[in-house]
């Protein structure tokens, strides 16, 4: 028998409806389609028939270059970005949305790239670190790191970056307090913060955008 499925539909990809064993035929009849074991006695019932959606075209604009992807519809962005873009600044830590290491720019916010899958980001302008060689701020804030220590494996590096540069330019005013608490979101397990901290404190004093060149 064909039922209605109103919690699928063109926007999963799933149609509205489905062909289904007959509920006379399942444990719990009127109660809907289960998958529990039949009855003793009785033959197990054919499972569900949905069409798999295995593949999916997933259009991004990074650094202002568009990539058209072809991946496994859950694919999140920082796997997209890695895998199918060949932009591997974009770290992988924990993959929940703690450790900051996916961060990415996307429409000049910093955002997780590992809570959502790719086809939530078209249309968006995604920045990464491989666009950033010739920012200013960028540039100046790689100097700072590099000159307060503020790295030591690295791995945590590019997220700080991308957020360093959120603080930057947002909160100019930013005292310490305030920019470890801009910090809560970026885990790092080699510095104890310290060096980070001096690296945008320093950026916050001394950046003029006109005095820092790319080379
Ligand atoms: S990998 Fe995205 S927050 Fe950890
Ligand atoms: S430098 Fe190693 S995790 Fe931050």
């Amino acid at each position: 028998m064909t039922i209605a499925n109103p919690a699928r539909g063109a926007a999963s990809g799933v149609p509205a409806t489905a062909d289904v064993a007959g509920p006379a035929a399942l444990p719990g009849a009127g109660a809907g389609p289960t998958l529990a074991s039949p009855a003793p006695g009785r033959a197990r019932q054919p499972a569900l028939r949905f069409p798999a959606v295995t593949e999916a075209r997933v259009h991004l604009v990074v650094n202002g270059t568009d990539h058209i992807i072809h991946c496994e519809p859950r694919t999140h962005l920082a796997d997209a970005l890695r895998e199918h873009c060949g932009l591997t600044a974009t770290h992988i830590g924990c993959e929940h949305g703690v450790c900051g290491a996916c961060t990415v720019e996307v429409d000049g916010m910093p955002q997780r790239a590992c809570l959502q899958s790719a086809q939530r980001f078209e249309g968006k302008a995604i920045a990464t670190l491989e666009g950033m060689d010739d920012d200013p701020l960028n540039i100046a804030l790689r100097q700072a790191f590099t000159d307060n220590h503020a790295l030591q494996c690295g791995y945590c590096t590019p997220g700080m970056l991308i957020t360093a540069r959120d603080i930057v330019r947002r909160l100019p005013q930013a005292d310490e307090a305030r920019i470890r608490e801009e910090l809560a979101g970026n885990l790092c397990r080699c510095t104890g913060y310290r060096g980070i901290v001096h690296a945008i404190q320093h950026v916050l004093k001394t950046y003029r955008p006109e005095t820092v060149h790319a080379d």
